[in-house]
């Protein structure tokens, strides 16, 4: 399993989790020049020397998105029926989710503490007990029910919502590609959201946060060069002059903070609430 989500968690640290990513980076760039010294297709984005992870392919310009127009963007292959299930709250909450209750966890879930599983899930674990950075709410929902509370709890209760995503309408494709604009992306106005992005874990658990600044939300559809179609979801910062400037979508838009705004598509297993 770890195996398996190791390029998404990566991903998702790294759009969400600003610090964590940079440290990630740093050894995962010392990895692939060791391990794939040589290796040409896994140097996409090479500039000065510097190392782009070919996942890191999901940032784009506020200008990019424009019918017609392709852009090269990473979307991991997915199999839906292997994502983890809900558990029912009450389920959920009879098994224990703390970092200190660790070996009881990997006992109750019969994994090897040194099984990549349990990095996985140490490392998911880890994640939810961090603090929130500057200006965010977090929680790690570890059921549908806890999801659900928290984002009334942001929007204000009995709130109605929409909920985004982004979705493969067609099955299999090569992860990482030029996508074509097919249609004109819908601008979806969103003062207030929350992303709930999932992590590694034998359960549904997913890290939701609330995000409230200058962001513009899209939905649109895109065709891939092997004829690929998906219709994803993306968010647009308009203002990162907060930003750490070591931010991977920086580099990968070579823009620096508060410069342009930076857009990401979402991947396929985060959902994205709005007030409705
Ligand atoms: C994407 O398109 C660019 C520009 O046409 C091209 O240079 C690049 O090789 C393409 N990448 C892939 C992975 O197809």
């Amino acid at each position: 399993m770890a195996s398996q989500f190791a390029p998404l968690i990566f991903l998702l640290y790294c759009l969400f989790l600003h610090q964590s990513c940079l440290q990630l980076s740093e050894a995962r760039v010392r990895n692939l020049q060791k391990e794939e010294h040589g290796d040409d297709h896994l140097r996409l984005g090479v500039e000065n020397g510097d190392v782009i992870d070919p996942e890191m392919n999901v940032f784009f310009h506020h200008n990019d998105l424009v019918i017609g127009n392709r852009i090269l963007i990473y979307f991991p292959r997915k199999d839906r029926s292997a994502s983890p299930r809900f558990l029912s709250r009450e389920e959920s909450e009879s098994i224990p989710f703390s970092r200190s209750q660790f070996p009881e966890i990997l006992d109750f879930f019969k994994f090897p503490s040194d099984s990549e599983q349990a990095e996985a899930m140490k490392m998911t674990l880890h994640h939810c007990e961090a603090k929130p950075i500057k200006g965010e709410r977090k929680i790690c929902a570890t059921s549908l029910e806890s999801m659900l509370d928290f984002v009334q709890a942001v929007f204000g209760s009995g709130s109605k919502f929409q909920v985004l995503n982004t979705e493969y309408l067609t099955e299999s494709f090569s992860p990482l590609q030029n996508y074509t604009v097919r249609e004109d992306p819908s601008e979806i106005p969103a003062p207030e959201l929350v992303s709930c992005h999932r992590l590694p874990y034998p359960y549904a658990v997913f890290y939701c946060h609330a995000q409230a600044g200058d962001t513009v939300v899209y939905k649109d559809l895109l065709e891939g060069d092997d004829g690929g179609r998906v219709d994803s979801a993306a968010i647009c910062h308009m203002d990162t002059s907060e930003w750490d400037p070591k931010h991977a979508g920086f580099r990968v838009l070579n823009t620096r903070p508060g410069a342009a705004p930076v857009c990401h598509f979402f991947p396929v297993d985060s959902l994205v609430f709005i007030p409705k």
